[in-house]
């Protein structure tokens, strides 16, 4: 980030301490030039215990950014940006991480030539784990889009992606880390019921959906070859899969996939502003 720049955040919430931990992990970035607000002081806490600057005033956070980060929930949205969009300047750099709500939507609401990045994160960005992609407004630039990757580099994966991706993104990144738990908890109860203790049961579990995740990342390989790997002819690991298959596991994840990338398109359209409302 330019000398002098300083990270806003409007929104207080789990999303916003994800971003901001990240960021500060960069190390790019000091705690004093990241400010934060929110309604009230039940998250602000956690941003004044790291060294953050904390506001109940979202316009201050707007004087006292370049880059904003709009983490509000996506019906409140409009409201925020009506109220602050008359102190965005072209110094700032706006970046939206609201579910659902367009590039197009986000243009329309703030003053117009305003550089804007619609980022979808997902909830692993807490622990430096995340899977985020990102996609530029008309008048954002290739180096508005180095500036967000390099602010969030420790957040984990970050990627550009075509907009009609992002949706695509929450269904199977942002919603499938809740598939991932789902998963992981008939796993659990596997073990537990073939007599296993819940807590053994757990930590196996996880590690095993982390070195999972770590032997297709390091090997580049298909799944579909790292699970023949695991398959002895007429051993174990075939016979649970034939259960799998027996349940269609694959075709109702996918069912699953499609399902929450078609919620989250209707979303969008439905936080879509009527027609001018908010064109400046
Ligand atoms: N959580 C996820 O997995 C995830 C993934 C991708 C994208 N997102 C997006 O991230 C955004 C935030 O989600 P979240 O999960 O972080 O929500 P959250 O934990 O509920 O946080 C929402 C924050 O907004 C604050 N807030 C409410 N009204 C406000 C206002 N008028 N002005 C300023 N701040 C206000 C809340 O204040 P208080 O602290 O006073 O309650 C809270 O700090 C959403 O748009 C969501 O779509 C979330």
């Amino acid at each position: 980030m330019e000398a002098g720049g300083s990270v806003g955040l409007v929104g207080a919430g789990r999303m916003a301490l994800a971003i901001a931990t990240g960021i500060l992990a960069a190390g790019n970035v000091k705690p004093e030039a990241i400010i934060a607000s929110a309604p009230s002081d039940t998250n602000l806490c956690k941003f004044k215990e790291m060294g953050m600057r904390t506001t109940h005033d979202n316009d201050n956070v707007v004087k006292n950014c370049t880059v904003l980060f709009l983490a509000v929930k996506p019906h409140l949205l409009t409201n925020v940006l009506a109220n602050i969009c008359p102190l965005v300047t072209p110094a700032h750099l706006v970046v939206s991480v609201a579910a659902g709500v367009t590039i197009d939507t986000l243009e329309s609401l703030l003053p117009r030539g305003c550089r804007v990045l619609r980022m979808m994160p997902n909830l692993p960005c807490t622990v430096l784990q995340g899977a985020s992609v990102f996609c530029c407004g008309s008048h954002a630039t290739t180096s508005d889009a180095d500036l967000l990757k390099g602010l969030v580099s420790a957040c984990g994966l970050c990627e550009e992606t075509p907009e009609s991706y992002i949706d695509i993104h929450t269904g199977v990144s942002g919603s499938g880390v809740a598939y991932v738990y789902l998963f992981a908890e008939a796993l659990i109860d596997g073990a537990v019921k073939m007599g296993m203790p819940y807590e053994l049961s757990k930590k196996l579990v996880a590690h095993t959906l982390l070195g999972a995740g770590k032997m297709m990342l390091d090997s580049g390989e298909h799944p579909a070859k790292l699970k023949n790997d695991v398959c002895t002819p007429g051993g174990t690991t075939v016979h649970g899969l034939y259960q799998l298959e027996k349940g269609n596991l694959r075709s109702t994840v996918m069912d699953a996939v499609e399902a929450a990338t078609g919620h989250a398109r209707e979303v969008g359209k439905r936080l879509q502003p009527h027609q001018g409302l908010g064109q400046r």
